[in-house]
């Protein structure tokens, strides 16, 4: 059956485009990387700056969906936080999850 969008090729396109923004961080070191956070001050916000911006940069919510973040956060905690003995909270995995959920991209 045919689908009506061709969505998957759209989702792994986004992957590339983190890629890129990570690349455009490293080579320009600024301006692809300071795109204002959504809700700055905000609980979630807070919690996500406090515990994902220590290894790189902190990528904008709105590179992933709302379903890939999710997967992104187990796939931290169980690599490169269990490596450095790191751990999050039950409350602060919500408040980041929730968080990038609210902000993240549609596809
Ligand atoms: C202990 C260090 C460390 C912390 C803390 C950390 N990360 Fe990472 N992160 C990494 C490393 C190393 C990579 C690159 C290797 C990889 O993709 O596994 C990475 C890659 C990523 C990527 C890019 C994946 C891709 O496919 O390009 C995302 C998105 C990400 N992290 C999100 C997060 C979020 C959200 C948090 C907070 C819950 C977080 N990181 C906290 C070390 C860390």
């Amino acid at each position: 059956m045919s689908r009506g969008r061709p969505t998957g090729v759209r989702s792994r396109r986004r992957f590339g485009s983190l890629l890129a923004a990570v690349l455009a961080c490293i080579a320009l070191s600024a301006s692809a990387c300071t795109k204002e956070m959504p809700e700055a001050g905000t609980p979630g916000a807070r919690a996500y700056r406090a515990k994902c911006s220590g290894c790189h940069v902190l990528f904008h919510p709105s590179l992933l969906t709302a379903e890939m973040w999710k997967t992104q956060v187990r796939l931290m905690e169980e690599g490169e936080f269990k490596r450095r003995g790191l751990k999050l909270t039950d409350e602060e995995r919500r408040l980041i999850v929730d968080y990038l959920s609210a902000h993240a991209g549609v596809r």
